[in-house]
């Protein structure tokens, strides 16, 4: 019997300057199901849901689309949302000094001959929200949410509209592992409302419990397909057809040896600068020693990024008071300047908005936050450049056609990879590394462990944020908990389990 499907994908075909992203590519989705595509960094996951959602409009790609039966060609995601399919991408797309209600009606405004409806669209933004189990006030500016909340007004804005097929790119990347089980229940709440869902993943627990049916993609290739009621899904059957190889260990082995306090954190306090008098870091007294790996869990909103943001440079927060020492020296955290010049490094989770300059090259983004180590005499020696981000480039494994590609070009994980190697490429005696792994593969994941491992066996402290308690646990060997801006434990990491951090953390 042949079966019927939703939409269909044949013999897909993208070419970029220099990639050819999707090498015949076909995916078929049921009806009312959830299916998943997952696959390493480039593999050309983002580039097949733009083609679906008319970022690359018809007659820029090759191949045939089926879509509710009939042929779909549409020149634009305005047109792709008429026909019923929404896409939140990977990167966020929100419009940041508009409010949250603003930004989920913007371009499908509520209003009532041509006048705005303020009230309706507040109202209906709450009830968005709320459906989602996101508790702000709408009229709150994007710019002053986190990232996983900013996730969760793509999601509303989505659901605005009225869509049969919603396509997620990576939508539980920023988020934690609660949010993250409450955002795949929404995904199930909207099945049972009828809608469609395709989602892209790199945490492959999630794709194993969620999905009906799996694409695996390689090197822009379709490599595999598997559905629930027919095939054995396992995470290393996945992992096998994703790299074409297996990978039997997630976490590198590393052998600790701890040396003296390298870095210390005394009393620190920090004001919520939109709300005066409320603490987001209350009291923080933290020590890293050298070699030493030190993890920080927490739930969004606990004030992990603001307490490292905080440190480097006062980037965020008022009325900042303590002290933070390297090697029992005061260290002037006022300016990002002076952060960096003391040995302090801050690796951000956002990399769009502060990790990179897009539209500059693979090769300026590595060198820029040390360019003393690529100049002579305050002049850029662009050999040395070079060779230095080609060096990166090998090591971090980053997957571009040159070094003079924009780094705008490239995919999301490697775009994170750019991150990592611009600031592991300034020599520093204390990393801190807000979720260094957000969106990248298990491979590339296996990659930084090891560049952590490396930094540690040099001597550095590493301050390690993550909301994969999985990965915190087999990274660190330490681990403080933070909750609503205190630290409420500091464990070895050994001693800890997932569940007596989560006890923690809530
Ligand atoms: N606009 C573009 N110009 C040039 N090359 C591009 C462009 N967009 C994507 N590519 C390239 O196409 C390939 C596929 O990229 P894509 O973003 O689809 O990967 P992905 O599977 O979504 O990866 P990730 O998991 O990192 O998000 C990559 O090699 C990428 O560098
Ligand atoms: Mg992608």
């Amino acid at each position: 019997m042949s079966e019927t499907y939703l939409l269909e994908m044949n013999h897909i075909y993208k070419r970029f300057p220099g990639v050819l992203a999707l090498d015949d590519v076909s995916l078929k989705v049921k009806e009312g199901e959830i299916h998943a595509i997952v696959g390493e960094n480039g593999a050309g996951k983002s580039t097949l849901m733009n083609i679906l959602s008319g970022v690359y409009p018809f007659g820029e790609y090759e191949g045939s689309i089926t879509f509710k039966g009939a042929d779909y060609q549409v020149k634009s995601i305005k047109q792709s949302e008429e026909r019923g399919i929404a896409i939140i991408h990977q990167e966020f797309a929100l419009t940041p000094l508009l409010s949250a209600a603003e930004n989920i009606f913007l371009g499908n405004e509520q209003a009532n001959k041509g006048v705005m409806n303020w009230q309706l669209t507040r109202k209906r933004a709450q009830e968005l929200t709320r459906s989602v189990g996101l508790d702000i006030d709408v009229n709150i500016l994007v710019k002053d949410l986190g990232v996983g909340q900013k996730q969760l007004v793509e999601i509303a804005k989505a659901l605005s509209k009225n869509i049969t097929l919603l396509i997620l790119d990576e939508p539980t990347a920023a988020l934690n592992e609660i949010e993250s089980k409450n955002l795949l229940e929404l995904l199930r709440k909207l099945q049972k409302s009828g809608i469609t869902s395709v989602l892209i993943s790199h945490k492959l627990n999630e794709v194993i419990a969620i999905a009906e049916t799996i694409t695996i993609l390689r090197d822009g290739k379709t490599v595999d397909r598997l559905e629930r009621s027919k095939d054995t899904i396992t995470e290393a059957r996945i992992i096998k057809a994703m790299v074409g190889r297996e990978l039997t260990n997630r976490f590198p082995p590393r052998s600790t040896s701890t040396g003296e306090v390298l870095f210390e954190v005394k009393n620190w306090n920090v004001e919520n600068p939109l709300i005066p008098g409320k603490k987001s870091s209350d009291n923080i007294s933290i020590h890293i020693r050298e070699g030493e790996v030190v993890g920080l869990a927490g739930l969004m909103g606990a004030g992990r990024t603001e307490f490292a943001m905080s440190l480097f440079g006062q980037s965020y927060g008022n009325n900042i008071t303590g002290d933070a020492y390297i090697r029992g020296k005061k260290i002037n955290t006022k300016t990002v300047k002076s952060a960096i010049g003391d040995g302090l490094a801050y690796i951000s989770e956002d990399r769009k908005g502060l990790g990179l300059v897009m539209i500059n090259s693979v090769k300026d983004n590595i060198t820029l936050a040390n360019l003393e180590a690529v100049s002579n005499h305050s002049v850029i020696d662009l050999n040395k450049e070079v060779k230095v981000a080609e060096k990166a480039v090998e090591e971090f494994k980053i997957k571009c056609p040159t070094i003079a590609q924009a780094t705008l070009n490239l995919s999301g994980g490697n775009q994170q990879k750019v991150v990592l190697a611009k600031w592991l490429y300034c020599d520093s005696d204390v990393y801190i590394l807000d979720e260094p792994t957000r969106g990248i593969d298990v491979g590339a994941k296996y990659d930084v462990y090891n560049i952590v491992n490396n930094l540690a066996s040099q001597g550095k402290g590493i301050l390690f944020i993550s909301s994969e308690l999985p990965e915190i646990l087999g990274v660190c060997d330490r681990i403080y908990v933070m909750n609503r801006g205190r630290i409420v434990g500091d464990v070895p990491a050994k001693q800890a389990t997932q569940e007596s951090i989560m006890e923690m953390l809530i």
